[in-house]
């Protein structure tokens, strides 16, 4: 095993568990005749083109500065929208009316699918592991009118249960179409709903349910042992409602205080006993929402029905052609914004939402019963979301595998993807026409079947997706990329890139419904006066500015302030910069910015970003203290690199811990370090001066990187804080 691409060994669960680096992009059937056929084409259709065009495309403006109130700064609003907008249309001002109106409008059309599940076996690995692996069947679809009739019953059931709607409703599990029903019930009923990540710990659901005061909590039926357990912490808590999945049995030990009924038993109460709806106002709150900060306790965010439907409008203004002939996979938490705000979208156009998994997304995936269709191949989606870290995964495995194809596939490869990415990058010398037909047969078409074929969009968001890995999806996949900006604390809503912004690194122009503002932060070193853009702290403003945090007023305080004219800025701690056109790029992070002691400004983020391109770096955070003039750092190591070195230079070793902590790796490893810091022009402090490698993956499980893969600087401050104070002995 050589040349892994960093991090596709196994311990990275969600990409993993996607299966991505365990396909062939390129068929074994081409053979010269291809190589020679492309290159022919490779050198002629250029040759045609250029003479035919000439000239250079104009930039276009996507963003104009506006005056606004509060503090001082740079504002920019979308450019094709003077006014901010609130609403998709005139009367849907809260979710509940969106859904009635949607609903009514689309009633005929398919809107949530689920797959049949056939059967379920296990498979014991050669190390003795067990895998969970499934058969599942076709999606089986419920119409927009039958999800209005449902989202009532279970609105009226929750009240017949004995749901007192002055209290809130709490969502505890994995998306499917029931999570989004319940939500909408709940709505109807002018409920708020707690929403919590499925994966959270313990101490985190204790306190999410007891400070809101959750009285009802809706959950999977495997989640009712755990609770079990938790029993006597819950004190708030009266009903229980889980979602029947046939699957485990029910008899959770649940002592009796609780009422425990089926998510189908609460429906069928509804429908028998219907209660007329209470419908929220703008302001109310819809959803308190749960983070999984990197710090601390997760905080509330407090999100209004006006936020949410000022999102989805502004969204359904930047996705081209987006309409109810559309298909969304939906495969990420609901619990997160970023999924709820996308899931929201495709509700106000009438399309049709296909729940998954993120382990059983493609053919390949580690759940999916090795010969049935993963998600994606069975629903054939025209719009996907992904989080940057899986799309580099993609592009890793697609990588890897290309190289073990040999050198013919390789060149093949090469040259399809020069001259499309020269066609992506707006040049008439790109393929086009013919010529792109050609490449699509022979190469890419196979990488597209991967995300099903039918891919026309995808959304981005969680994190700043890299130019080069931007660029690979563009051309494999065919699609472009809708990068988003925004939090949880902006509903997500923020900036969005326009689907034909060909430009990489960027966010685009602020959605229509906000207002983004540059605020100079003077002790960090970036002004609104610098040249040759404007750059700053990202401050945002308009309808999608949340109500602030739950229970924390001082938190809130902090960074939501309201201005002399009424509207609300919500400061992000992110540092970016405007470009001429009005698109936004993020630079930095307040936070990782620490001062040295000689008072130069390290940012831990644009120096991890760098030493990331070493082969050997599978994790890597830089550490700076600032006693002392210089940084250090945590890496984890790829194994399959490090120990292919030890094997190459003949270091002898029991095991990988054992690896690590050999004085010749670390050198090595320190080596290339500084190779890639000198390759991006780090400065000389900025380049780790001592570091310390680490057996461990870093996964979202052990609590050290967030569900986006982000590092938790907190907690792994916290758990290698021996590891650390060695390194500046
Ligand atoms: C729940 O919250 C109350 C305050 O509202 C607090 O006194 C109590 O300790 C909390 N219980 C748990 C289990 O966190
Ligand atoms: C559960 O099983 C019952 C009968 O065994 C069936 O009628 C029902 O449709 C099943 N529900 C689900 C969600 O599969
Ligand atoms: C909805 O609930 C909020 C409190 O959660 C309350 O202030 C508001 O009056 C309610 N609206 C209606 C129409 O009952």
């Amino acid at each position: 095993m050589m040349g892994e691409p960093r991090g596709s060994s196994d311990a990275i669960p969600l990409l993993e568990r996607l299966g991505f680096d365990q396909y062939f992009p390129v068929g074994k059937s081409h053979g010269p005749y291809g190589t020679l056929g492309a290159v022919l084409l490779a050198l002629f259709i250029p040759v045609l083109l250029s003479s035919m065009f000439m000239g250079k495309k104009k930039t276009k403006q996507r963003g104009v500065p506006v005056q606004v109130g509060g503090e001082p700064g740079y504002a920019v609003r979308n450019m094709r929208f003077s006014e901010l907008i609130e609403v998709p249309w005139k009367g849907a001002t809260t979710m509940a009316s969106l859904f009635e109106q949607s609903c009514r409008k689309h009633s005929q059309q398919k809107f949530l699918g689920t797959r049949k599940l056939i059967s379920k076996e296990f498979v014991t690995a050669s190390d003795g592991r067990k895998f969970e692996k499934l058969h599942l069947g076709d999606y089986n679809w419920i119409t927009y009118g039958e999800t209005f009739d449902r989202a009532c019953n279970f609105a009226s059931g929750l009240v017949r249960l004995g749901h007192n709607v002055d209290s809130r409703a709490a969502i505890f599990s994995d998306s499917h179409a029931e999570w989004f029903i319940a939500l909408q019930g709940c709505f109807r009923q002018n409920v708020t709903v707690v929403t919590i990540y499925a994966s959270l710990g313990e101490d985190a659901l204790v306190h999410s349910l007891n400070e809101t005061q959750v009285s009802t909590l809706i959950c999977e039926s495997k989640q009712l042992k755990k609770l079990g357990a938790i029993q006597s912490k819950l004190t708030t808590i009266q009903n229980v409602i889980y979602f029947d999945d046939n699957e485990t049995d029910t008899d959770s030990g649940l002592s009796g205080i609780w009422t425990v009924k089926s998510f189908t038993e609460v429906e069928r109460l509804g429908k028998e006993n219907p209660v007329p709806p209470s419908i929220p106002s703008k302001n109310g709150i819809a959803v308190i929402m749960y983070t999984s900060g990197s710090t601390g306790l997760p905080k509330g965010v407090m999100i209004t029905h006006g936020n949410m439907v000022a999102t989805a409008a502004g969204v359904i203004t930047v996705i081209p052609k987006l309409d109810s002939n559309d298909i969304y996979m939906a495969y990420l938490p609901l619990a997160h914004i970023f999924e709820l705000a996308a899931e929201s979208v495709m509700l106000t156009v009438g399309c049709a939402i296909g729940y998954g998994s993120a382990l059983t997304l493609t053919d390949t995936s580690s759940k999916i019963k090795k010969g049935t269709q993963g998600d994606v191949s069975a629903l054939k989606p025209s719009l996907l979301t992904a989080v940057p870290a899986i799309l580099d995964r993609v592009r890793d495995g697609v990588l890897k595998k290309v190289k073990e194809k040999g050198s013919l596939v390789k060149s093949l490869f090469n040259i399809g993807y020069k001259r499309r990415l020269a066609a992506v990058e707006g040049s008439f010398f790109g393929a086009w026409g013919l010529e792109k037909m050609f490449w699509d047969c022979i190469v890419f078409n196979k990488i597209r079947t991967v995300l099903g074929g039918n891919i026309r969009f995808m959304l981005c968001g969680g994190a700043p997706l890299s130019g080069e890995t931007q660029r690979f999806i563009n051309v494999c996949i065919g699609a472009p990329i809708g990068q988003g900006y925004g939090l949880t604390e902006t509903c997500a809503g923020a900036a969005f890139t326009e689907w034909d912004d060909t430009s990489v690194g960027r966010v685009g122009p602020p959605l229509p419904c906000s207002y983004i503002k540059l605020v100079s932060w003077e002790q960090g070193g970036y002004t609104v006066s610098d040249k040759p853009m404007p750059r700053g702290e990202i401050v945002v403003g308009g309808s999608s500015v949340t109500a602030g945090y739950f229970n924390n007023d001082a938190k809130t305080k902090e960074l939501y302030k309201v201005d002399e004219r009424g509207m609300c800025w919500f400061y992000t701690g992110d540092i970016g910069q405007f470009h001429p056109d009005g698109c936004l790029e993020i630079i930095d992070r307040k936070k990782d910015i620490v001062k040295l002691q000689h008072g130069e400004y390290i940012s831990l983020g644009k120096v991890e970003a760098a030493l990331m391109s070493s082969g050997y770096v599978d994790n890597v955070m830089v550490h700076a203290d600032p006693f002392y003039n210089y940084c250090v750092a945590l890496v984890v190591p790829v194994h399959q690199m490090l120990e292919k070195w030890a094997r190459d230079v003949g270091v002898k070793y029991n095991d990988f811990p054992e690896l690590c902590n050999k004085p010749e790796a670390v050198a090595e490893v320190q080596k290339s370090l500084s190779e890639v810091a000198r390759a991006a022009k780090l400065d000389k402090f900025e380049v780790p001066a001592k570091i310390r490698l680490l057996p461990e993956q870093w996964t979202p499980e052990s609590g050290l990187v967030t569900a986006a893969l982000k590092l938790k600087r907190e907690q792994i401050k916290a758990k290698f804080k021996d590891e650390l104070q060695k390194l500046y002995e």
